[in-house]
């Protein structure tokens, strides 16, 4: 990609056409990567992306002696963890405020290990994001939790033992917690209502090529019998969904026509939907699907996000774009995070019309609605938007900042966009092959 400045000037107003490849979803590489961690043996994990969140992932099995190197293919890494040994506290700091995949070390270290130290997590300000269900898991497999003041310290004293686990609600983060603890704990380990996105069942692929028996029953239930070990794996990364959704929306949004190389349908089908609704086309080839804008107006549409098999949460801020555009009143209800709309504010600035609302305005009542959290968004369009200098909140909505940028009359100076490369792999790069008219600045 080269250096990203900090800044990008966007000329708005032409449309992005062109082929881009999109490679293993940041979502389920950074968690395989962690998975090396079970492994008596070196794993190989194929189409990684170049992007910072892998780079911190790497710098934490690093400091945690796995031997990272690349692998036997451009976007492969050989993962060695013959030699895990605890952190020095200084190389983990370095990493504080970085991610979230650090909470995900804990189950595995304390296997390896029978002592884990992980530093105050980061990730995008999209609302509270606790940990708390990671932590009452790992305490039900038998962990002692102390919270220091730099982080959280914990200890296994007799081992991890299979347990019966029901989540409040099917989190991501924490299923992993669950399946990357569950796999080396002692016996068998029950999980109900757990959260069945495409990249954990990724991740479960990987942990059975490494010799762990996982069980996926109807209802959001998962099986987890314990082994005494486990090897190293070679795999490939599934594609990541919500980057090809996302040059999906700016495709839809700037008028244009993207092949987006590597996505694939099945785990694209809700959104695919959604898309067509308002308006947008696509053709679906054995190595890619084509988005484009077919002409005509685009139409209005109410969209809820949910857990999988629903809309992603990820999935609303680029597409909210094209709804600024859509001739009609969009509403976007969502229900994963409680402040997902701090994106709006710099839209609004650039001509769009959009209201957050608290009350929950998609049909169906979720937990948030009783809670006072702005939650809901209602668009009506169409708008044109003017190019203004805007700020990137956070990945998804940084994304969506630049497709705003794309389709707006005039100049716009997009700040902070360096938060985009934790997600998107090469995206500069990416954007002048499409034919996007820009500088770097800054
Ligand atoms: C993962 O976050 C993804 N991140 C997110 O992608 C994605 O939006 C999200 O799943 C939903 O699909 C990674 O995979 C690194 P959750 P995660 O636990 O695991 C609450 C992106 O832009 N919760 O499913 O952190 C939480 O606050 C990012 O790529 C608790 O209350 O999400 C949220 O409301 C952003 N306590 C809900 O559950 C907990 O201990 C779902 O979060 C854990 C979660």
């Amino acid at each position: 990609m080269g250096l990203v400045g900090d800044k990008i000037t966007i000329r708005g107003g032409r449309p992005l056409v062109g082929r881009i490849e999109v490679k293993g979803a940041k979502n389920l590489v950074t968690k395989a990567m962690v998975a090396a961690l079970l492994g008596e043996t070196p794993s190989i994990l194929r189409d990684v992306p170049n992007i910072s969140d892998v780079r911190i992932v790497r710098g934490l099995l690093e400091a945690h002696g796995v031997k990272v190197t690349e692998g036997d293919e451009p976007g492969s890494l050989m993962l060695d963890p013959v030699d895990v040994e605890s952190a020095h506290y200084a190389d983990i700091d370095a990493h504080a405020g970085s991610s979230r995949i650090p909470i995900l070390f804990c189950g595995p270290l304390l296997h390896r290990l029978g002592e884990a130290f992980i530093p105050d997590l980061g990730g995008c300000r999209i609302g509270d994001r606790p940990i708390d269900y990671h932590l009452e898991v790992l305490r039900k497999f038998g962990a002692v939790v102390e919270k220091q003041e730099s982080g959280i310290r914990m200890s296994a004293p007799n081992g991890l033992k299979g347990t019966k686990v029901e989540l409040p609600y099917p989190s991501v983060g924490a299923t992993e917690q669950v399946l990357l603890t569950a796999v080396r704990a002692e016996g068998i380990t029950e999980l109900k209502n757990a959260a069945i996105e495409p990249e954990i069942m990724d991740l479960i692929n990987i942990l059975q090529k490494m010799g762990a028996i996982i069980t996926v029953d109807t209802d959001r239930v998962i099986r987890i019998e314990g082994v005494d070990s486990l090897q190293g794996y070679q795999h490939r990364a599934l594609f990541d969904r919500n980057e090809a959704a996302s040059w999906a929306a700016a495709a839809l949004a700037t008028d244009g026509d993207i092949f987006v190389g590597g996505a694939k349908q099945a785990e694209m089908l809700t959104f695919l939907n959604v898309f067509r609704k308002v308006g947008g086309a696509f053709d679906i080839h054995d190595d890619g699907i084509r988005f484009y804008h077919p002409g005509g107006d685009l139409k209005p549409v109410i969209i809820e996000t949910d857990v999988h098999p629903g809309f992603m949460t990820d999935w609303q801020q680029p597409l909210v774009i094209a709804l600024t555009h859509a001739h009609g009143v969009s509403i976007v209800h969502e229900t994963v995070y409680e402040q997902r709309f701090g994106f709006v504010d710099a839209l609004v600035e650039m001509g769009a019309t959009i209201q957050i609302h608290r009350e929950c305005l998609g049909g169906h009542p979720c937990r948030f609605g009783q809670r006072n959290f702005n939650h809901s968004a209602v668009i009506a369009g169409p708008t044109k938007l003017v190019g203004a200098d805007i700020e990137v909140p956070d990945l998804r909505g940084g994304f969506s900042h630049l497709i705003a940028a794309l389709t707006a009359e005039g100049t716009s100076t997009v700040s902070n966009v360096g938060i985009i490369s934790r997600g998107y792999e090469n995206f500069i790069t990416k954007l002048r092959l499409l034919g996007a008219d820009f500088d770097l600045a800054g």
